[in-house]
């Protein structure tokens, strides 16, 4: 696995699936992690404590903030700098989904998934780039998006939509600062086996038909997108910016099943 040894990594949503897989990634790469957590800060402090128990010279740390809002995003930035004395890595990863078409969609529904998913996404970018200016050096931020940045997924409208504008983000925010030092990339999952696909790992007919969907004929594990972060993240992706990696079994060009 690439080396993130005395680098700060700083995880959205990082006590749960996806996210909660990169922390322990990134740990087991050298990196020190920050654990950001907004539900189960028991999940997050137990975290925490296993990682400083673990061997090696890197540390945990907790925080509670709700990435939907811009002061609690500058609070996690600012908990990271005391605790380790900068942020190297900024992994927007926080999100979620409701499953519902256009047609469905409340007003309070489609501005929770923008503000958890995408408003944070664009903060968190900004935040951590201003930190990495002040900080003289570079730095990397990985939007953690979904096959569905690109892909239709009827059904779940404004998921799609968040994640179509986090293509657009971290295109837009490479293009501005790459000649700061800093990159901007996407990590696109396809299925993954976590708490947002409980629904479909919990309905054999369902997982059926997404497994006959997917080239490699499975839903992935979060410790296999991780694994790709911690390669984004580090300087084996030096020349990687505003371009997308997707890790999706090929569910993107899956067969019909004619
Ligand atoms: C969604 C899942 C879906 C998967 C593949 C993910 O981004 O969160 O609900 O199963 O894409 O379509």
């Amino acid at each position: 696995m690439s080396d993130l040894t005395g680098k700060t990594v700083v995880v959205t949503g990082g006590n749960s699936g996806i996210g909660a897989a990169i922390v322990d990634a990134a740990a087991a790469a050298g990196a020190n992690v920050v654990i950001d957590y907004v539900a189960h800060p028991e999940i997050a402090g137990q975290m925490e404590q296993q990682l400083d128990a673990a061997a090696g010279h890197n540390e945990a740390l907790a925080v509670d903030a709700d990435v939907s809002r811009v002061a609690d995003l500058q609070k996690l930035c600012d908990a990271a700098v005391t605790e380790f004395g900068r942020v190297d890595v900024w992994v927007n990863n926080a999100g979620i989904e409701t499953r519902q078409s256009v047609l469905d969609t409340p007003e309070a529904d489609f501005d929770r998934v923008i503000a958890i998913n995408l408003k944070s996404a664009f903060f968190g970018t900004q935040i951590a780039a201003r930190q990495f200016i002040a900080q003289g050096g570079p730095g990397v931020v990985i939007n953690v998006t979904s096959v569905h940045e690109d892909w239709p997924m009827p059904g779940n409208s404004a998921y799609a939509v968040s994640k179509g504008g986090m293509r657009m983000l971290t295109r837009n925010a490479a293009c501005e600062l790459g000649p700061k030092g800093i990159r901007v990339v996407g990590l696109g999952p396809g299925a993954v086996a976590t708490p947002i696909n409980q629904g479909t790992l919990d309905d054999p007919a369902k997982m059926r038909s997404l497994d006959a969907a997917i080239p490699l004929g499975r839903m992935a594990q979060p410790d296999e997108i991780a694994k790709a972060a911690v390669f984004l993240a580090s300087d084996d992706a030096a020349y990687m910016t505003a371009t997308t990696l997707f890790v999706d079994g090929g569910i993107m060009m899956g067969s019909l099943g004619l």
